[in-house]
């Protein structure tokens, strides 16, 4: 298809700017906005002229970076999508469309589409932010109070009590009915939850939660990272409620390989500031431009990726058990953990 572009094109912050027509034939309707203007910019560089500057970062609808305004309207005329989900197919053939920046006192432009946005990481900085839920499947064993992995539920105990639950839901709760699910899907879905709560401990071995405490606190070494209720450190995960958010098997692999699988709010960063300061913390966020973490005294920090001479992931400071430990104080400390589930 062919579309006619009009952008906003500014050198720079204080230059003159103006609206400059472009126009391409090599438009597939499936191609997203982004890739449209990457055809463009590919054939403005051809040309040896300068391409048409725009933020994006994910391009999968998640960071909602490609914020700027088509037709005057931010993230484009698609209700509840964004610049990176929006499809050719949703123009006209041979229409024109209008670009330009998000224009706001508080976000200067830096050039063409792109604008500043670091006040808002001012605000998220010193607090000012709320968490919104996003919609999307939560992890079920992370919903609070919820435990899917051990084969204990609160509200069932035999298999047809759990099938009337995923069939009927749960009244004035989050739980809805599924009431198009086949009476076979339903059996496997219960097959399902009782196998996940199967613990295959190795043949003649069992944990004694009472020793793994003690290793956890003494020989161990666990506390100097680990915080339990009120005992021990915060530079690693607290993990009062472990017994809750993960399963035996995975706090296994957690202590015999470190390194393996690192939970998304665990990842370590380690950055150094243009005046030569190291920080060190748990990543909370990061795109193109900026980075937050909290740091190791606990205080949220927020940085211009540009200003920063050094940033990369930190492999996870954690030992693992296996040279400290033997196969039988694993099992202790894995059977003690299991058993946490809150203060
Ligand atoms: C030098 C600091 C340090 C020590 C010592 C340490 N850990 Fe960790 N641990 C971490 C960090 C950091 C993470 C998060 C990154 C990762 O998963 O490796 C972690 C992750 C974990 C996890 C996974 C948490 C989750 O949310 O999935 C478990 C379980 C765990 N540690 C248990 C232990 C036990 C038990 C000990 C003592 C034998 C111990 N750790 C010793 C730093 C440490
Ligand atoms: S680039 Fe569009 S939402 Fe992330």
């Amino acid at each position: 298809m062919r579309i006619k572009l009009r952008v906003w094109r500014q050198a720079g912050p204080g230059k003159r700017g103006r609206l400059v027509d472009y126009s391409t034939d090599d438009v597939s309707p499936d191609m997203s906005f982004l890739e449209m203007l990457d055809v463009v910019n590919e054939g403005l560089i051809v040309k040896g002229e300068d391409p048409i500057a725009f933020d994006s970062d994910c391009r999968e609808g998640i960071c909602g970076t490609c914020g700027f305004l088509i037709d005057g309207v931010p993230h484009g005329p698609v209700r509840g999508s964004t610049v990176c989900q929006l499809h050719m197919r949703s123009f006209r053939d041979g229409v024109t469309v209008v670009l330009e920046p998000w224009r706001a006192k508080a976000f200067p432009l830096v050039k063409d589409l792109i604008v500043d946005r670091s006040t808002f990481d001012r605000i998220i900085e010193s607090g000012g932010y709320v968490g919104v839920g996003t919609g999307g499947a939560p992890d079920g064993n992370l919903i609070p109070g919820i435990d899917l992995g051990h084969g204990q539920f609160r509200r069932a105990l035999t298999d047809r009590e759990l099938e009337n639950i995923i069939e009927n839901g749960i009244p004035n709760t989050a739980m809805p009915p599924s009431p198009l699910l086949t009476e076979d899907a339903v059996q496997r879905l219960v097959a399902f939850l009782r196998s996940n709560a199967e613990q295959k401990p190795a043949p003649g071995k069992s944990g004694d939660p009472a020793r793994g405490k003690a290793l956890f606190e003494g020989k161990g070494e666990c506390t100097d990272c680990h915080r339990i209720g009120t005992l021990g450190s915060r530079t690693g995960p607290d993990l009062t409620r472990i017994g809750l958010q993960r399963r035996a098997a995975d706090i296994e692999k957690s202590l015999l390989d470190p390194k393996a699988e690192i939970q998304a709010g665990n990842r370590l960063v380690r950055l150094v500031t243009a005046d030569g300061k190291e920080v060190k913390g748990r990543l909370l966020n990061h795109d193109t431009y900026t980075v937050q973490l909290l740091d190791w005294d606990e205080h949220l920090r927020s940085f211009n990726k540009a200003d920063l001479r050094e940033f990369a992931f930190e492999d996870s400071p954690m030992p693992s058990a296996k040279k400290k430990l033997s196969s039988q104080q694993i099992t202790d400390l894995v059977a003690y953990l299991s058993s946490l589930r809150g203060p």
